[in-house]
């Protein structure tokens, strides 16, 4: 077998390295098609009935974004001047930007700071982060982890940013409870503790509804809006995201600038000018016809990491559903998985290789990176290095992508290779909106609603019966039932 890429021919599915040049996020399914795999790929006649699905599944969308009913897709279009206000008011007033939330409210947060800051922002000077706050997220109860991150933080120049929806998560609102007692202690305890205490808080939450509106009307305490109808794994570019990347100085600007680039290529027919409608199309295709039911995200950047991390939520939670739109049983979903190039070449890529062929692989290829690092031209007579001499690590890194992705194909492993031209705003905001917009589409190929997590509610209904909250008794009675009858 040859060169798979070669064999599928360039260009037809997006083409090597296409439209990155252009500062456009673009997708390449090449591998994917059956011109480069053989049996095991795509071949016309159900890439044909897809796109026809994909073109059905985008007027259903259309008409919905019309009616009003799908808010996120609004979000690169909004003011941002209070966001942006907030964040100059914050500069060189804090230390530390403290994040507690969890799921749709803080994995965008965390993709977002390990994209766009620098690696070691925490622990640069604060002359080098030019007055900005370290960032820290707190996602969970783990009290280790909890006790360990009170133990580096100031609450004298710590901001807290509470980010809930519905205000009421169990694992949100204790972090928030023990994170504002501690504050309170530290700045004085009684009266003067709890004010010093209002001035370092800000909710990021319903804007009418919850037990974090109400207490910040209540106290005078700054919120921001998560807009109605924008669901946590859609709201990354609303405040929930937009308000830590503001007070961190990343450039809000240039994330919503990228979004709205995506948002007005994703209504074109499904291919290299629309990476939204492929991708979702050819997930689509791998689950239905081919029983690939696993979706890697792999990124060859360290800052996209959490990218792949932020798309696994949101590919979970929208597409995993018991039901379909009619209320039928569907027990639908396709897994996602995360894995990071180059590091899990030597963890993951032989079972994706050689294990079963349940698995689509997206690559996440950076066009340009921001540093260049050059080999240095060491022990030049080893073969053993000086191959790598006159390369730089983009380069090697970007071979080790090629390379994978080649070998998947040998196998007849499907991939696709998403192309961002650069690690930074613009991208990300494409990339972003690109992922968010494929999931909705996705939801439609695969008749479900994308945009409820009754699985997700019915969980922390239980934390709330096992943790004795009023108006759960009769949840705790039938967890209590089936622990007896498992005895
Ligand atoms: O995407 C979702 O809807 C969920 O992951 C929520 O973001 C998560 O459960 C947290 O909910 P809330 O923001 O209401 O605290």
């Amino acid at each position: 077998m040859g060169d798979p890429a070669e064999q599928a021919g360039d260009g037809l599915y997006g083409g090597p390295h296409s439209g990155a040049h252009e500062g456009r996020v673009t997708l390449d399914a090449t591998l994917a098609m059956a011109a480069a795999l053989g049996q095991g790929g795509i071949d016309e006649g159900p890439l044909r009935e897809g796109r026809e699905l994909t073109r059905g599944a985008q007027a259903a969308l259309e008409e919905r974004r019309a009616a009003g009913d799908l808010a996120w897709m609004d979000l690169p279009y909004q003011n941002v001047g209070e966001v942006l206000e907030f964040a100059e008011e914050c500069r060189g007033r804090f230390e530390t930007l403290l994040v507690l939330g969890i799921g749709g409210s803080a994995l965008g947060t965390i993709a977002l700071g390990t994209a766009l800051l620098h690696p070691y922002h925490n622990v640069l000077s604060a002359a080098a982060r030019q007055g900005r706050p370290r960032l820290f997220v707190l996602d969970n109860v783990d009290p280790d982890q909890t006790a360990a991150l009170f133990d580096v933080v100031d609450w004298q120049t710590t901001l807290v940013n509470v980010v809930s929806k519905s205000g009421g998560t169990a694992e949100t609102a204790a972090a928030y409870l023990l994170a504002r007692a501690a504050m309170e202690e530290r700045l004085g305890g009684g009266v003067r503790g709890r004010d010093a205490a209002r001035s370092r808080l800000v909710f990021t939450t319903d804007p009418r509804h919850g037990v974090l509106r109400d207490i910040a009307q209540e106290e005078g305490i700054s919120a921001f809006e998560v807009p109605p109808g924008v669901g946590g794994r859609f709201s990354v570019l609303s405040p929930v995201g937009l308000l830590p990347a503001a007070v961190c100085g990343m450039d809000v600007a240039a994330l919503l600038g990228g979004a709205r680039a995506m948002d007005d290529c994703i209504q074109t027919e499904p291919g290299a000018g629309n990476p939204a409608g492929l991708f979702a199309l050819v997930q689509y295709l791998e689950y239905v016809h081919f029983g690939r039911r696993i979706s890697v995200m792999m990124p060859y950047s360290a800052g996209l990491r959490d990218v792949a991390d932020w798309y696994r939520q949101l590919w979970a939670e929208s597409l995993g559903k018991a039901v379909d739109k009619a209320g039928r049983p569907a027990g639908i979903g396709p897994t996602p998985v995360k894995a990071l190039g180059a590091t899990d070449q030597h963890s993951q890529i032989q079972l994706y290789a050689e294990g079963p062929d349940d698995k689509v692989v997206t690559f996440l290829r950076v066009a340009s990176f921001a540093n260049h690092l050059a080999m240095p031209a060491l022990h030049e007579g080893r073969s053993e290095f000086s191959y790598l001499i006159g390369s730089d690590l983009a380069g090697l890194l970007n071979a080790e992508q090629e390379a994978t992705a080649w070998a998947l194909a040998r196998r007849g492993r499907p991939s696709l290779r998403i192309d961002v031209p650069r690690v930074d705003a613009w991208s990300l905001g494409q990339l972003l909106f690109m992922l968010e917009y494929a999931t909705a589409l996705a939801g439609e190929l695969f008749n479900v609603n994308a945009f409820d997590q009754p699985g997700v509610e019915l969980g922390k209904q239980a934390t709330y019966a096992l943790m004795g909250r009023p108006g759960y008794e009769a949840v705790a009675q039938d967890i209590r039932g089936r622990e007896g009858a498992e005895r």
